[in-house]
């Protein structure tokens, strides 16, 4: 029965066969899980990111890999799509929605093609209906387009986002891998900026090659003792300054940071088309077309960084 499944998923088996046996039976004999998961869309996907992840070197296969590291989509869907590199696997380190206008194509895509991906703040707001109060910059930004995500996600995408772990630590192609959205001590908030001295108390314990992180949106490498630190900065929502969409690629030991230019009118037609709040419509249109927070949209000097 597995043989026949992973055949006909395209996986050949460069990996050894009883993991693999152990793996699929847990996924597709777990009655509580297809009790809380209902529909074989849910399982099918889970079923494939997982089969992908052996395929991927998890288990055995190949050593040198070429990965893709996208972080802090924001529901901006030609952004994403602006992305077309090859890749041997796709690793999401969170915030999938909010602030732009389409964050459903988005949760799928990284349904689809990632085989790993953690829970961003944004991700955990929408998916429990956080209200968040702001009045100015991203916090107010946060607070008109969260309704907006909320509506536009079904049951199934919201559920999907909950249940995205706050933290995943892997092995792929021969090299320890943890992701956080933001910083191992407060996986999903914690403002982490490329700096030495902030980054090695929260290493220390972790035995890693690599730490994948975003929140920050702004792209950056740091070597700290063993571990290398990246953050890809933000597919759909820039702020330093270049509205391109960001992303890395990690192929062996080769750490690229990549920008893509993208139709943003597509995105701004979009944001007008869904968002009601005049304002943040205007404050949208700005970021998308700057790469960042217009000084002229902060209150009291700041720019609403809390919720970002
Ligand atoms: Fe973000």
């Amino acid at each position: 029965m597995a043989e026949q499944f992973l055949h006909r998923a395209g996986v050949r088996p460069v990996f050894k066969q009883v993991r693999c046996e152990t793996v699929l039976y847990r996924v597709l004999g777990d009655p509580d899980r297809d009790r809380r998961r209902p529909g074989l869309r849910s399982r099918g996907i889970f079923r494939a990111s997982v089969v992908r992840a052996l395929q991927l070197g998890g288990y055995g296969g190949p050593t040198r890999m070429r990965l893709l590291i996208v972080a802090d989509i924001h529901g901006n869907r030609a952004a994403l799509e602006a992305i077309r590199e090859p890749f041997d696997a796709c690793v999401c380190v969170g915030d999938l929605v909010d602030y732009g206008p389409e964050p459903a194509p988005c949760v799928e895509w990284v349904r689809q093609n990632a085989a790993y991906c953690v829970r961003g703040n944004h991700d955990h707001g929408a998916a429990q209906n956080v209200e968040i109060p702001g009045s100015g910059g991203f916090r107010y930004l946060t607070s008109v387009t969260r309704p907006h995500a909320v509506a536009s996600l079904t049951p199934d995408q919201r559920r999907f986002l909950a249940d995205l772990p706050t933290s995943r630590m892997f092995t792929l192609g021969g090299k320890r891998f943890l992701i956080v959205h933001a910083t191992p001590r407060d996986p999903m908030d914690e403002y982490a900026p490329a700096e030495e001295n902030f980054w090695r108390p929260r290493l220390a314990g972790l035995k890693v090659d690599y730490l994948l992180v975003g929140h920050t949106h702004q792209p950056y490498k740091l070597q700290v003792d063993d571990t290398l630190i990246v953050n890809p900065g933000s597919v759909g929502l820039s702020r330093d300054g270049d509205p391109r969409a960001a992303y890395a690629i990690i192929d062996g030991d080769d750490v690229q940071f990549k920008r893509v230019e993208y139709p943003i009118d597509e995105t701004i037609q979009a944001v007008e088309a869904v968002t009601t709040d005049a304002t943040a419509r205007q404050m949208l249109t700005d970021v998308f077309r700057t790469g960042g927070m217009p000084t002229r949209w902060m209150r009291n000097g700041t720019n609403g960084n809390g919720t970002h």
